[in-house]
């Protein structure tokens, strides 16, 4: 028998500044949960935590909005979402939160760690400052049009629309999200981390670890690649972790650079609570222990490059061995929307459903590898064809077998034929199949492994015909439904880590000894319930769902896209995924050719380009943000494409007359789109 492995894993602290959705829960929380039942049935030294992430601008901002504390808001969320996660069988074993003193201290440790060593820079620098709230306005504090993509709303750090990481001084037309005033620059002070000063080692890291999903690997080497640069790691706010120097006590400590520490003082408060205060060492400061965060793609630069290289500063820490990030999970072809209360809140899902149902659903579509949608008639189709019509249907016509033909005992298993061979066969090898995947982080597969299983149960049952044999052959009929009851036990525990509830209830069914949670998985297919093993009185495992229950919840989706603001349709036509647009639309684009002339950088933005270009008789000034891609002089006489007629936009008081295109992939990568062969300038695309 190997050695138990010692897994820490985490999901990432969700804002305590409002409740969760399906949106959440596909992508950094019912993967790693579902991860973590897995590796517990195995056998392994496994702990899972989590928390609410309570400081930063998401929490003030929602506070200010209405009109509370933020102490307020993070007490009232924190539990709410505690709450859900648990009704849906979350199993940390730990859900701490930020606002604890020990998790104050943890990052002030670190901080002061940094400092000490001189690791951490002190910069001057121009800030936005809103002078009618007296306040500097950090991260999402201000919004404005995003100077990739031109979407409105883009939030000081991201813009949500395309992703990409701004600098608020880079928006267009930047609003105060306190007063709604233009904000002025102001001078202050920050510390900053050197990323760059790790970049090497940071290289090095990634490259140990070839077996990482694809979508981090590309997006942390497309940031190597474009050097890393020094973050800011404090901030001019009240709320927050107070930076430890004596010389800034207005100031605090960046809400993503203590965060991430926030796994390391929740594992910390788990020790305390079991009675050894010391246990978190021997998973953060063991290299022999596996750490993994399961976070959603928009926190890949925090967790894969900037939290091991605070570990890599502090030293003596073990660092994340893997970060599977998921894509994002849309609603009906529509983005989740927390302030447009377009999304299927847990809370209330919970009010109608079980979890399992969801938990499997959810699974089955788990964005691993793109974005996927969630729809309620897809919900409604996976529950009543594969949960009632495959994986409860076998189980509750054996069990009701065997309560009405064999006194609610287990039969004995006789002589076998080929087909019990067979499927003896298939259930010992389906810990193997059902766990390889999960191994990999491969939801969707390891759920299709399940299934497989089940509709080969399906079929064994169908084609032993024991409503034929319990009269024709009693012994055969006693061996079928013998298998039938272990095939049943096996379900049980491989569908334990996705379906907990449903699991549980089938145990009890049973009538076995213990928790499934605690069997052994690598077993499951081969241990068998003893003959004359009385089962319980037998009940459904699901239960079907009608269409107008489906409809009611379609059309509450429909009320609130409906109910938008004409400024919400405008943004949420702005998605680009599935709006469909007719081609009068279309041609209200005007795409020209145009050829760049000369190319500087804008002053004091990073991001910027200032283009001139010629668009047939006519020059036009364009600022666009692609400096981080494209070297000026390597732009001059490239042909081009731009939106003609778009309305002039002022970025960093230059007026933009027009936009350029350009493709961007998930690794941050952007690239120009131009014409195969030389055009004159100003001719129409079509
Ligand atoms: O994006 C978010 O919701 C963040 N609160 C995640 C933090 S993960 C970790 F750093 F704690
Ligand atoms: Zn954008």
């Amino acid at each position: 028998m190997s050695e138990k492995q010692k897994i820490l894993v985490t999901s990432a602290l969700p804002y305590a500044n409002g409740p969760l959705h399906l949106g959440h829960l596909a992508g950094a929380y019912l993967p790693a949960d579902i991860y973590v039942r897995y590796q517990r049935l195995k056998g392994n030294d496994v702990v899972y935590i989590c928390g609410s992430d309570e400081h930063g601008v998401a929490i003030t901002i929602r506070a200010e909005q209405e009109g509370v504390a933020p102490r307020h808001i993070i007490d009232r969320f924190h539990e709410i979402n505690k709450r859900s996660f648990e009704r849906f069988g979350m199993s940390f074993d730990n859900y701490s939160r930020t606002s604890l003193p020990m998790h104050h201290e943890t990052a002030q440790e670190f901080f002061l760690d940094a400092y000490n060593k001189g690791i951490l820079k002190k910069k001057k620098e121009k800030q936005f400052y809103d002078e009618e709230a007296r306040m500097f306005l950090p991260d999402r504090y201000v919004e404005g049009t995003c100077p990739i993509c031109n979407s409105p709303g883009a939030r000081g750090d991201q813009c949500e629309q395309c992703g990409s990481d701004l600098n608020q001084t880079d928006l267009i037309e930047p609003k105060s999200k306190v007063t709604g005033k233009a904000p002025v620059l102001r001078e202050t002070y920050h510390w900053y981390f050197p990323l760059g000063d790790f970049q090497e080692r940071l290289k090095e890291y990634l490259n140990s670890h070839p077996d990482w999903k694809e979508n981090v690997k590309n997006y942390c080497y497309g940031w190597i690649k474009q050097g890393l640069k020094d973050r800011a790691v404090t901030r001019d706010l009240q709320w927050g972790i107070k930076v430890p120097l004596e010389e800034a006590k207005d100031k605090v400590i960046y809400v993503w650079f203590e965060a991430v520490l926030g796994y390391i003082s929740s594992t910390k408060e788990w020790a305390q609570k079991i009675g050894q205060p010391e246990r978190w060492k021997d998973y953060w400061q063991d290299e022999t222990c596996r750490l993994i965060h399961f976070i959603g793609k928009d926190n890949i630069v925090f967790h894969a490059i900037m939290f091991p290289a605070i570990l890599m500063a502090k030293e003596g820490y073990a660092l994340p061995d893997n970060v599977p990030a998921n894509d994002f999970l849309n609603l009906e072809g529509g983005k989740f929307s927390t302030s447009r209360n377009y999304a299927v809140w847990l809370e209330e899902y919970l009010e109608k459903f079980p979890p399992d149902p969801l938990r499997f659903c959810l699974s089955a579509i788990a964005p691993e590898t793109k974005d996927s949608d969630f729809s309620w008639k897809d919900f409604q189709t996976r529950n009543n064809s594969e949960l009632v019509g495959i994986l409860g249907n076998f189980v509750n016509r054996s069990l009701t077998f065997v309560e009405k033909h064999f006194e609610n005992r287990v039969p004995e298993q006789k002589q076998s034929d080929d087909l019990d061979q067979w499927i003896l066969k298939r259930i010992s090898e389906a810990p193997e199949q059902v766990g390889k995947a999960l191994d990999k982080f491969e939801l969707r597969r390891s759920l299709k492994a399940f299934m497989d299983v089940c509709r080969d149960a399906n079929k064994y049952f169908n084609d032993k015909e024991p409503w034929l044999t319990v009269r024709s052959d009693r012994e055969r009929c006693g061996t079928t439904l013998n298998i039938c009851i272990q095939i049943s036990k096996a379900l049980a525990i491989l569908m334990a880590p996705f379906m907990p509830f449903t699991a549980e209830k089938l145990w009890q069914l049973l009538n076995l000894d213990g928790e499934v949670h605690k069997q052994n998985w690598s077993e499951a297919g081969s241990r068998f319930i003893e003959v004359g093993h009385r089962l319980n009185k037998p009940e459904i495992l699901f239960s079907k769902i009608d269409d107008p229950v489906i409809e009611e919840q379609i059309e509450k989706l429909k009320n609130v896209a409906q109910s938008d603001t004409p400024e919400q349709r405008e943004k949420e036509e702005a998605l680009p995924e599935t709006n469909l647009i007719s081609i009068e639309d279309f041609k209200k684009v005007d795409l020209r050719v145009a050829k760049i002339i000369k190319a500087e950088k804008v002053e004091k933005a990073d991001k910027l380009l200032r283009l001139d270009v010629e668009i047939g008789q006519e020059k036009r000034q364009i600022v666009a943000g692609i400096a981080e891609h494209y070297a000026p002089e390597t732009l001059i006489n490239k042909q081009i494409i731009v939106v003609a007629n778009l309305s002039p936009a002022k970025i960093r008081g230059l007026e933009s007359q027009g936009m350029l295109l350009a493709a961007q992939d998930d690794s941050g990568t952007l690239r120009l789109l131009t014409v195969d062969a030389e055009i004159g300038t100003g001719a129409k695309i079509s």
